[in-house]
């Protein structure tokens, strides 16, 4: 295993674009000494504090023993010139790709195999430059999963993570950067089953109420009910498939009671359909909300709308009565 070296307190980053900039900040508002490595520094130096060093790549490598890569995965041959300055230290790789599986192997593993007199650590990809930014914890996503082959190294970095005021995760070793680097890419992924919920009740109930208000209507009485569609029958759908949602939120905390029960005790797995259920309660939760709150805002336009409806039909009586009297009085002068 390569011998990592002591832990400095300046850190190097290569890179000077929007992560760059982000993470200086934020180390020096840690209390860090900060270099930054770029391809053209005197045009870099300008956006960053005075404090920061911007230099050369080479100087910047020199000058620190944890040096953060700030450059796309694209960009990794220009490190290739770098790599005997490079040896035993600790990279961080924080890079992310622009699609899912991109390449055979993550970044931090082809980083790994272009440098392999480094210590490659996989981390902070997850946070974006916004968040890197923010000045307390409680305003953005704070966890920061970290991997490496090297436990000592790994160690650094969860430190310097919890020192950065981050929740470091251990993810062991660097064969797990693969999964880190598809987390930002999952923000949604919770959301599938609970959307494809809501859009199916909201299918089931709108053709509920279409076929008894609508067609019925109209085949049995000839009635042409047809305006309603937008908004009557749109409000009428969106309270049902919210409260259905919302049923949707506590049945499963029922259902995970009698299981308990009826095996008599808590340690037994849960059936992974009701696991599942389990863990997208609150984003039904939140879609239950947020189609209760659209029917507010319907029934909220209802009357608006209502009154508009009586104003127009006031108006056209209005015309039509001034015609009739015009022509009654051309008729009879
Ligand atoms: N932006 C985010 O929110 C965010 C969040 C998490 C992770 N990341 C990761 O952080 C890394 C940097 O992201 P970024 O948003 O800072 O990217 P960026 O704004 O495009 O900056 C990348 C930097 O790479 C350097 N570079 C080196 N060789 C280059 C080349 N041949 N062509 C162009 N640039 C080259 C440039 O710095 P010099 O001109 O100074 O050499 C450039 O400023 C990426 O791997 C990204 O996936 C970004």
């Amino acid at each position: 295993m390569t011998k990592v070296d002591k832990a400095p307190t300046t850190l190097a980053i290569l890179g000077s674009g929007d992560f760059s900039k982000s993470l200086a900040f934020r180390l020096l508002r840690c209390g860090f000494c900060v270099v930054v490595g770029s391809r053209h520094p005197k045009l870099a130096s300008q956006s960053f504090p005075h404090v920061v060093d911007v230099t050369h790549y080479e100087d910047a490598v020199r000058k620190a023993n944890i040096v953060f890569l700030a450059i796309r995965r694209e960009h990794y041959s220009v490190l290739w010139d770098l790599k005997h300055l490079m040896a035993g230290k600790i990279l961080v790789d924080v890079s992310n790709n622009r699609r899912g599986n991109q390449y055979a192997e993550s970044n931090a593993e082809y980083l790994a195999s272009l440098l392999p007199d480094s210590v490659v650590v996989k981390g902070f990809n997850v946070i974006s430059a916004w968040a890197m930014q923010q000045n307390y914890p409680q305003d953005a996503s704070t966890q920061v999963f970290v991997c490496s082959d090297s436990v000592e190294a790994r160690q650094q970095i969860m430190e310097l993570a919890h020192q950065l005021n981050f929740q470091p995760v251990d993810m062991g070793t660097l064969s797990s950067s693969r999964y880190i680097e598809n987390i930002p890419r999952r923000l949604f992924h919770d959301w599938k089953g609970p959307v494809l919920a809501a859009v199916a009740f909201s299918i089931f109930f709108f053709s509920y109420s279409f076929a008894r208000d609508i067609i019925h209507p109209y085949f049995k009485y000839k009635q042409s009910d047809f305006y309603k569609i937008p908004i009557e029958i749109v409000n009428r759908t969106l309270p049902t498939v919210a409260i259905t949602l919302l049923a949707l939120v506590y049945l499963p905390g029922q259902l995970a009671a009698i299981h308990q029960l009826y095996y008599g005790t808590k340690y037994k797995l849960f059936p992974k359909w009701l696991e599942g259920w389990l863990q997208s309660r609150k984003q039904l939760g939140l879609i239950s909300f947020f189609l209760a709150a659209v029917h507010g805002l319907y029934s909220l336009c209802l009357p608006f709308r209502r009154s508009e409806r009586y104003l127009l039909l006031n108006t056209a009586y209005q015309q039509v009565s001034v015609q009739k009297y015009q022509q009654q009085n051309k008729t009879f002068p």
